[in-house]
């Protein structure tokens, strides 16, 4: 490290040391780095390369957990920083799962040799979410039940009331019984004709049993019949290679709607069950949700996407949502409320926080939820595009993100932009 600015009066002689040393001499002044291998990320402002990688770091005991969430105000650079790493990670074996809803991520995948999967109403692939792979027997049922309740209230915009709720798990205990993999169209069958042994299950009578399941069958059917068909209706389609080094799921068909979080919540179920399988081979895989932030006002998307948070710690994948503002995190509920405690168990349960620069208005918020030192919090008002605080476990980096010139074509979002 040199603490002369290249180009500055020498009025004082240069004196160059090791970012580690000047650590110990500077405690809670100068980071000394993780000194752990990664792959490279850029400049580390104060001096040398910055290189990440949650595996590594987390098998040398500097992270509990593997996740992390990116922050930053918009075109400050967090796609970018996610696709250059992914490319960066892939060379060196790992794999990579993307949930896309804005579809920037085909030149990533061009560059990787292989095609997004790309989902739109009866675009002609489709994903079954209710295939979740090798989860343990015991807990594939709650995750289906999981996910079916986040679809439902999602979809209508309320919790499930008990008799719903009891419905739809007698429905996917029906459709379980009569399919090896259930679909989403025969548990929105089973619901809309139920049997008497789920019934008698119940102790009610089949017509009782259609009554209570009804709305929510209704609300399904949304994914089987209606304006979200064909995407999410049936098994997954055999031509989406689940052994690809890179997946992508481009949602950008229903980006800016109100489906979005229904999409999203199938989207990274399906991933899950994807992961699961791969993962129990002992690869390893990073997850990215990219604008995550445009669903977590949902609080059934919220509850599920915590959750694979957690599940994703258990199984040692790496799990990167995308946000704008660390209030995207605070502003999901009041004090004490569940949408409030899920925000702030996904940022528990992400120990990387990538900081872009926040508008002034955020940074109150983002000193307290990430604990932020003065010096911290006063530069992230001022950080320039692609500058980043970079926050693993207890180190602190400021971090100028570099893009190779091969990767510029595949950063560049603003071309739209300048044409005109
Ligand atoms: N480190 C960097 N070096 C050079 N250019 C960069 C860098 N980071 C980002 N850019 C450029 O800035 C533009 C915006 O970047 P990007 O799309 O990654 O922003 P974003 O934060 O993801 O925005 P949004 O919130 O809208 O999704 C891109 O055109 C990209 O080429
Ligand atoms: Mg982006």
């Amino acid at each position: 490290m040199r603490w002369r600015e290249r180009g500055a009066p020498a009025t004082v002689a240069g004196h160059e040391t090791t970012t580690r040393h000047a650590g110990a001499l500077y405690p809670f002044l100068h980071e000394s780095g993780t000194g752990i291998p990664g792959v490279l990320i850029g400049l580390d402002l104060l001096g040398g390369a910055f290189a990440y990688d949650p595996f590594t770091l987390y098998g040398a005991g500097l992270l509990t957990n593997p996740n992390g969430i990116v922050f930053g105000q918009i075109g400050r650079g967090k796609s970018s920083l996610i696709k250059t790493y992914l490319l960066r990670q892939l060379a060196f074996g790992r794999r990579a799962f993307v949930v896309d809803p804005k579809g920037e991520y085909s030149t990533l995948a061009e560059m990787v040799g292989v095609e997004p999967v790309a989902l739109s109403p009866d675009g002609g692939v489709r994903l079954n979410p209710l295939d979740l792979g090798g989860i343990d027997v015991g807990d594939l049922r709650a995750r289906r039940l999981g996910l079916l309740a986040a679809i439902v209230t999602s979809s209508m915009g309320r919790e499930l009331a008990p008799r719903e709720r009891a419905a739809l798990e007698a429905a996917l205990d029906q459709a379980v019984g009569s399919t090896a993999i259930p679909t989403l169209p025969t548990v929105a069958a089973a619901l809309l004709d139920p049997s008497p042994a789920a019934a008698s299950n119940l102790a009610t009578t089949p017509a009782q049993l259609l009554e209570d399941g009804r709305d929510v069958g209704l609300e399904l059917r949304r994914l089987v019949a209606g304006d979200l068909r064909g995407m999410f209706d049936g098994a997954t389609s055999p031509s989406i290679a689940a052994d690809s080094p890179l997946i992508v799921l481009d949602l950008s068909a229903l980006y800016g709607t109100a489906a979005l979080g229904i999409l999203m919540v199938c989207a990274t179920a399906w991933l899950q069950g994807l992961v699961r399988t791969a993962g129990a081979g002992g690869e390893q895989i990073i997850v990215v949700v990219d604008e995550a932030w445009a669903v977590l006002k949902d609080l059934a998307v919220a509850r599920w996407l915590q959750s694979a948070w957690k599940l994703a710690r258990a199984w040692g994948i790496s799990c990167i949502a995308v946000l704008h503002r660390v209030s995207d995190l605070s502003a999901i509920g009041g004090d004490g409320s569940e949408a409030r405690q899920l925000a702030e168990g996904l940022l528990l349960d992400s120990e990387t926080k990538v900081i872009y620069a926040q508008a002034p208005g955020e940074i109150d918020a983002a000193a307290r939820f990430l604990d932020l030192t003065d010096a911290e919090r006063e530069v992230v008002g001022r950080l320039g595009r692609g500058i980043a605080l970079w926050k693993v476990g207890s180190h602190s980096s400021l971090v100028r993100h570099l893009v190779a010139p091969s990767e510029l074509d595949m950063v560049n979002t603003d071309a739209a932009l300048l044409q005109r």
